[in-house]
């Protein structure tokens, strides 16, 4: 038991304990419900502990691992007590968050992860490695770029939803603030809705809207470039909604009673993705970096297997990483910075693309 899964009765810890448990791992799973942890842990053989997140200090401490991986979101609710409770132990703290202000936060926090020896690696999910990766990629081809823009199909398996109840109520959390984008270094909000754009992508015309996805905070980080925007593709009904009502959104979200009425909707109505979506999904991103001096530009495809599916399997090698030692350095790191550009590529089913490949 070298290390903790936290999160582990969600939909995607579950992913994540039977990637582990396939490589030979035996996580200690952890999670707030007991009832839920039981059967899970008896199913695959492992031990686990029950504990309410606020209390994370006393088991981080006392549970003798060297790594908590984070899968219990919303993380602007959960994270910091987990990343309290493992500067205080000495332990890693990795999580799949792809939510702004747990960046902000924890990268507020290197030097304390550095003092205690430890890492803070957020965002070891679908949100942000491929991302991260590809930016850093194509960034290093053209090193005095000043603008990165990269965007995203996850969905490109249409008719079914390919989306958990957990992952809607993150972004319910976060959209009461709008969308983000960087410019000349800062984080700027940006309405939601703001900024849509119709162009090809992988093949076909698409609605792209620009959203608050991690890599806008991180890869500044990553990659050094100033200016950064994120979009991901829409199917059109949505797109135009979005535009036409997007701040209306923003502002009805700000509601706490109907934030928690969603909440429920989703928890009774969302079941994740299927098996068949999850081993026959993929997932296409593109990323462009650009000198705006002489407009200069260079740019890069990534495929990767199901989202749900990248994460399960990319969040284990990134705590196996971690426990080898083979990390740049303690502190709070992006994926990148932390196992290099290609690790996306360590997700068996992602590559690197000169052009799209659409079957
Ligand atoms: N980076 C990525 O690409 C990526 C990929 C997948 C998921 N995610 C994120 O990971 C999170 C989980 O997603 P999911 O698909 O697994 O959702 P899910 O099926 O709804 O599971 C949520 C998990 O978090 C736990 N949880 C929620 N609030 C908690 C709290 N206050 N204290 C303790 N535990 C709490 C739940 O515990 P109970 O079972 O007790 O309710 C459950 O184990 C979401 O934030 C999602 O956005 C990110």
């Amino acid at each position: 038991m070298t290390w903790m899964l936290y999160g582990a009765t969600g939909y995607t810890g579950k992913l994540i304990v039977e990637e582990a448990v396939r490589r030979g791992h035996k996580p200690l799973l952890a999670g707030r419900n007991v009832e839920k942890l039981a059967p899970l842990a008896e199913r695959y053989g492992l031990s686990y502990v029950a504990f309410d997140i606020d209390t994370a200090g006393l088991f981080v401490a006392n549970s003798g691992i060297r790594a908590v991986l984070h899968a219990a979101g919303p993380f602007v609710v959960t994270s910091k007590p987990m990343v309290d409770a493992c500067l205080r132990a000495g332990v890693h703290y990795l999580d799949i968050t792809g939510e702004i202000p747990v960046y902000e936060a924890n990268f507020a926090r290197d030097s304390e992860a550095q003092a205690r020896g430890i890492v803070l690696i957020s965002g070891v999910g679908f949100d942000i490695v491929p991302s991260d990766c590809l930016a850093k990629t194509v960034a290093d081809k053209l090193p005095d770029a000043d603008t990165l823009e990269i965007a995203f199909d996850a969905l490109l398996m249409d008719g079914e939803p390919g989306i958990t109840a957990g992952t809607l109520k993150s972004m319910v959390g976060i959209l009461p603030g709008g969308s983000r984008v960087r410019r000349n270094g800062v984080l700027l909000p940006y309405d939601l809705g703001a900024g849509g754009i119709v162009k090809p992508f992988g093949g076909e015309t698409r609605h792209l809207m620009p959203i608050p996805w991690g890599d806008v905070f991180t890869a500044y980080h990553s990659t050094g470039i100033p200016n950064i925007t994120v979009y991901m593709t829409l199917q059109p009904p949505a797109w135009h909604a979005l535009r036409a009502s997007g701040v209306l959104l923003q502002t009805l979200l700000r509601f706490a009673p109907l934030r928690r009425q969603l909440d429920r909707i989703f928890d009774a109505y969302v079941p994740g993705p299927s098996e068949a979506r999850l081993k026959n999904g993929r997932a296409l991103l593109y990323a462009r970096v650009t000198r705006r001096s002489d407009g200069t530009s260079a740019e890069g495809w990534m495929q990767t297997p199901e989202a749900y599916a990248f994460t399960g399997i990319s969040a284990v090698n990134a705590v196996e990483r971690i426990l080898e030692g083979a990390y740049a350095r303690n502190g709070t790191l992006t994926p990148s910075l932390a196992f290099g550009a290609d690790f996306a590529l360590s997700v068996p089913g992602t590559r690197l693309l000169d052009m799209p490949l659409l079957d």
